[in-house]
């Protein structure tokens, strides 16, 4: 037997119940929010991502699903949706025509991690990029849509913060961190001493404990921010008050993605196990320019829907449609017949094989039908049709033309 490669899930049936409910309670709210809809290819230039992602990052550096196509192209799977929709939007000169631009999008990311609960190798993504605008409102509006979402699905999280400075402030911190990496770098991970020299801020969220115990004295980058970080930052804790959004400062979040620059935020689920954070995102003001468009800012976030799946409180169902059935052989066909006009505008279950009513009942239930239909002999003879609605559990017959 051939079965799904590993981390690569089917989805159908009840899950695929939650999938599409999680997916129309985010577009409703994006849509709030003044969003648009964007789909981009599944396949792109290699460079892109190495460009945008950040060669030094665990996602380009060891998890793409990269190749070469048949036309020599070096292309991957995208590991997730902020790039592509960026090369979108410098490629459609939207970065030229100035103005406000704000799309959300979702669909399949892939990234060759080791597969466990709530981490997978084809997993989905339900994300926004709102472009052009660089007040902090919009980040603190970001944080209010993702947590909007959350409450829509009766989803609990906590909210981490942080600010991971810009051009002006960065260069300086990171001096400062290299010093403090080297006044340890005997005693920190291999991971570590590439990281000190691909993008030194990485270490900050190693997961080693030695390097965490040693990391503790590290200049931390909140202490760190110019003038404009830091009162963006302390405007958008105020603008988060304000709406009662609770947060936690985190001053160690960096986000695994090296494009983000000030604003950076995680959602995380004290529910589903190590793989917590269900949502992240930030400020990246920089990507635009860095894929040749014209400097332009940019805020967004992408949530896992698979770690959301587990935590949707779906709204409880309601019976829904008809199901006609045959007590007789030969009333089989008048059923097939009443079915068919009856989707017109109804959805209709229809059983083909002749059953007794207590059966049809059974088969009514199990498809969650508010109506069982069933034509017997006498109704046969009659022109009539027995209609239980299993709601309001009341019964009658009734002509068929009248059904
Ligand atoms: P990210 O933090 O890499 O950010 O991914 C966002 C979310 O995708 C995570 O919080 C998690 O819920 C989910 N996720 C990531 N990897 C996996 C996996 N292997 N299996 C299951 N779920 C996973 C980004 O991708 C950025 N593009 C977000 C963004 C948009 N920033 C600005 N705009």
């Amino acid at each position: 037997m051939i079965s799904s490669l590993r981390g690569m899930n089917d989805i159908l049936a009840e899950d695929y119940e939650r999938f599409t409910y999680f997916i129309n309670t985010a577009t409703e709210v994006a849509k709030k929010y003044g969003f648009h809809f964007i789909q981009t290819p599944l396949l792109e230039e290699t460079a892109l991502f190495k460009r945008s992602v950040g060669e030094s990052s665990d996602i380009v550096g060891k998890e793409m699903y990269q190749f070469i196509d048949k036309g020599e192209n070096d292309v991957c799977l995208r590991p997730e949706g902020t790039a592509g929709v960026v090369r979108a939007f410098v490629q459609k000169k939207l970065d030229k025509a100035g103005g406000t631009h704000r799309f959300y999008y979702h669909g399949p990311m892939f990234r060759y991690e080791r597969p466990q609960k709530g981490r997978l190798r084809q997993f989905h993504q339900f994300g926004v990029e709102s472009f052009g605008v660089d007040s902090v409102y919009e980040d603190a509006s970001m944080i209010m849509m993702a947590s909007d979402i959350l409450k829509a699905l009766g989803i609990g999280y906590r909210l981490q913060l942080n600010s991971l400075g810009d051009q002006n402030c960065m260069p300086a911190y990171r001096h400062n961190l290299i010093n403090f990496i080297e006044s340890c770098e005997d005693e920190i991970c291999e991971d570590c001493q590439r990281r000190k020299i691909t993008n030194p801020i990485r270490v900050l969220d190693c997961k080693n404990e030695k390097c965490q115990s040693l990391y503790v004295n590290a200049p931390k980058l909140l202490d760190n921010l110019c003038a404009g970080c830091q009162s963006d930052f302390d405007k958008l804790k105020i603008i988060l008050d304000q709406n009662d959004i609770k947060y936690e400062i985190d001053t160690n979040l960096v986000r695994g993605l090296d494009y983000y620059s000030k604003t950076a935020f995680e959602f995380v689920s004290d529910n589903i196990g190590s793989q917590s954070a269900i949502t992240g995102g930030g400020r990246y003001d920089r990507l635009v320019e860095f894929l040749d468009g014209k400097a332009t800012p940019a805020v967004g976030f992408a949530m896992g829907i698979e770690r959301l799946m587990e935590l949707i409180v779906m709204p409880e169902v309601k019976r829904e449609g008809y199901y006609l059935g045959a007590m007789d052989d030969e009333a089989i066909d008048i059923v097939v017949g009443l079915a068919h006009k009856k989707r017109q505008n109804e959805k209709v279950n229809v059983e083909y094989k002749s059953k007794n009513l207590k059966n049809h009942l059974k088969g009514a239930d199990k498809v969650n039908a508010r109506f069982c239909c069933v034509i017997g002999t006498n109704e046969m003879n009659e022109g009539t049709i027995w209609v239980k609605d299993l709601e309001n559990k009341t019964e009658e017959i009734i002509k068929m033309e009248a059904f």
